[in-house]
């Protein structure tokens, strides 16, 4: 894997950064001699699996010590295929630090983690991040980071508390850590493409998995297998996986959505109760509309990314600048943005200047919930809107502490009715 490539000071400056300060500098020389973290993993599912990876990828390359001290998973299987797949490569997770349950996380907080990467289904994740940031740990955590209005201002009150007690937190939006999308967006801030004018964002692939019950499978255990087909555990896929092309057109558009108009649907899907198909016209400040399309069909015409076009030229945000004057792009060395973002995470700690994407990608959420909404209900819906409403779906995560998980209907909504 290739040592890390884009210096904190390029990213300072085309990511949202909370921090700084005499308080930070004064903190970050007191830590400046810190040579090795304790980390742990909530959620030891194949992206949780992936993280902690990352994460002792990123201490290698910073030349320090990362030890994994604890894992927690709703399930016993999972925990140990983490706890075994950690053991191969030399790091050994002792069984009284390796939690199950719904609670698990709390347990895990209460050890003497450091960073606690999150990568359960998204719906919990407001509720181990607050507790995460109120027991004074430094955060990973995995996109989105909600699935409702309620969980997404519960990320961004959470975040403020991080900012004020100046913790670190990185969330798995990882184009943001990418060499290429940093040094474009530096580019189209600098007046590149000129004022953008309007843009299209996709996610259109084929189906994900899905898991027949198993007769043993209680409602929540089904559902958290199948998290992928519920929009109460996942936000559905628009915000699942269309969320980091969100994330960027805030990102290069300086900012959230203030309308969201949509449709959507569902052909292929027989489980769950998601839709296949989303298409939504977002409307930024200043009259900016995007076009938002994604789908998990298979057999179809598919496109992951974004382009976005301004007064001067466009761009695919990620790749090539079209413009006059002609736009050159600076030669990239180029690292794995999953590696990326934890080195980020970690340097900013050990430089003493946290870094803060829990606004961000809260908001990124905020506008994949909104564009959700405007589809299954066939509504206008507006972002004060949002920043007002109580809808917190259910079952929500203090029903999976306490056991009282009631499976919702497997059917979509239906526009108009809903
Ligand atoms: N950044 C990216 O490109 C990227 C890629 C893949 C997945 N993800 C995100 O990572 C997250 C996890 O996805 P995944 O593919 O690893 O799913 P997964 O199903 O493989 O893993 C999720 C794990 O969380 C566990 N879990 C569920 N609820 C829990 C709880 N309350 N407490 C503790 N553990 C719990 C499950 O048992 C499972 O082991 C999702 O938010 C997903 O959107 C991000």
């Amino acid at each position: 894997m290739d040592k890390p490539v884009v210096s904190r000071r390029d990213f300072v400056k085309s990511a949202a950064i909370v921090a700084g300060g005499a308080m930070v500098a004064a903190q970050g020389e007191a830590q400046e001699q810190k040579k090795s973290f304790k980390v742990g993993l909530i959620g030891c599912g194949g992206r949780g699996k992936g993280a902690i990876r990352n994460n002792l990828s990123a201490g290698k390359a910073l030349g320090i010590e990362v030890k994994v001290v604890a894992l927690a998973d709703a399930y016993q299987d999972r925990v140990h295929g983490a706890q075994k797949m950690l053991a191969k490569e030399g790091h050994e997770v002792p069984a009284n630090r390796c939690f199950v349950g719904f609670d698990a996380y709390k347990k895990l907080i209460a050890t003497d983690v450091e960073i606690v990467l999150m990568a359960t289904p998204p719906n919990f994740r407001p509720w181990h991040f607050a507790a995460a940031i109120e027991a004074g740990k430094h955060v990973f955590m995995e996109k989105p980071v909600a699935v409702d209005p309620v969980g997404c201002r519960k990320i961004m009150e959470a975040g403020k508390l991080a900012a004020q007690k100046k913790l670190g937190v990185v969330a798995g939006t990882q184009r943001r850590h990418s060499a290429n999308y940093i040094a474009n967006q530096k580019l189209v801030a600098e007046g590149a493409i000129g004022k953008i004018l309007s843009g299209q964002i996709y996610w259109c692939m084929g189906k994900l998995w899905f898991k027949k019950r198993k007769k043993e499978w209680d409602p929540a255990e089904y559902l958290v297998r199948n998290w992928v087909s519920f929009t109460e555990m996942s936000g559905d896929h628009i915000c699942e996986q269309h969320v980091h092309n969100i994330d960027i057109a805030n990102w290069f558009l300086g900012g959230h959505p203030l309308v969201a108009v949509g449709f959507g649907g569902r052909a292929r899907r027989q489980t769950g109760d998601q839709f296949d198909f989303f298409s939504i016209d977002f409307e930024y400040p200043g009259g900016v509309h995007i076009q938002s399309m994604c789908r998990q069909v298979n057999g179809c015409w598919n496109r992951v990314g974004e382009h976005l076009v301004g007064e001067k030229g466009t761009t695919s945000c990620g790749g090539r600048i079209d413009a006059t004057p002609k736009v050159k792009m600076p030669k990239l060395k180029r690292s794995d943005p999953y590696m990326q973002e934890h080195y980020d995470l970690m340097e900013s700690l050990l430089k003493g200047q946290p870094l803060m994407e829990a606004q961000n990608v809260a908001e990124a959420t905020l506008a994949a919930v909104m564009g959700r909404i405007s589809a299954y209900t066939g509504q206008k819906v507006t972002w004060d809107e949002m920043m007002k409403s109580d809808f917190h779906l259910k079952p929500t995560p203090e029903d999976f502490e306490t056991g009282k998980v009631v499976l919702p209907r497997e059917e979509p909504p239906v526009p108009g009715k809903a």
